[in-house]
C-alpha cells in the first residue's frame, strides 16, 4: 500500500498545518488558496462508519473536485483513473487526498470512531456522478479520444 506518492492521475497529496501544544489536543487548519487549490462551495463529513464491511463512495466525478481527509481514526482510499490502481490508507488527521475528476474511489475498512470530512469545488449535483464502473471506463476513453483528436488538429 503505496503512501508516499500518488500514483493515479488527478490526484495529489495535501498537507494541512497541525499545531500540537502543551494542552490536549491538535489543531488542523485549512485555508482557502493556500491550503485547497479550488475555491470550496461545500463541506460534508461522515460519521457513524463503525462497520468494517462499510464500503462508501464507489463512483468516479465528471467536473467535480474534492479533497477527502480522515480527520479521526483510519480507513483504507482505493483510487483507480482506469489505468493504474492504488490503495491509500489514511490515518494522518491532516492529510487529504486530491479527488480529481475521472476518478474512480472507494473508501472501505474502517476503523471505529472513524470521521471522512471532504472539501468540494462545486455544490450537489447528481448528474456529475458516474455510479456505474464499465460507464466509467467507457467515459474515460471517450475523453482520451477527444483529447487525442484535439492535440492531432
Ligand atoms: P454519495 O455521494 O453516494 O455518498 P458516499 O460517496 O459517501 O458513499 O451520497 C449518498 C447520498 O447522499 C446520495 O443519495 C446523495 C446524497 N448527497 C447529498 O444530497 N448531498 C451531498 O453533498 C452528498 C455528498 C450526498
Amino acid at each position: 500500500m503505496s503512501e508516499s506518492r500518488i500514483l493515479v492521475r488527478h490526484s495529489g497529496f495535501v498537507n494541512l498545518k497541525r499545531i500540537v501544544d502543551a494542552r490536549d489536543g491538535v489543531l488542523c487548519i485549512m485555508e482557502k488558496d493556500r491550503d485547497i487549490p479550488f475555491e470550496i462551495k461545500r463541506v460534508y463529513y461522515i460519521t457513524n462508519l463503525d462497520c468494517m464491511a462499510s464500503l462508501r463512495g464507489k463512483h468516479a466525478h465528471k467536473k467535480l473536485q474534492q479533497i477527502i481527509f480522515c480527520i479521526s481514526g483510519s480507513f483504507i482510499l482505493s483510487l483507480d483513473d482506469g489505468v493504474t490502481k492504488q490503495d491509500i490508507y489514511m490515518h494522518h488527521d491532516n492529510q487529504g487526498v486530491i479527488l480529481g475528476p475521472e476518478l474512480w474511489h472507494t473508501m472501505h475498512d474502517f476503523s471505529n470512531g472513524c470521521v471522512i470530512l471532504v472539501a468540494a469545488s462545486d455544490y450537489y449535483d447528481e448528474s456529475d456522478y458516474i455510479r456505474d464502473y464499465d460507464q466509467f471506463l467507457a467515459y474515460i476513453r471517450q475523453k482520451q479520444q477527444e483529447v487525442r483528436h484535439d492535440t492531432s488538429m
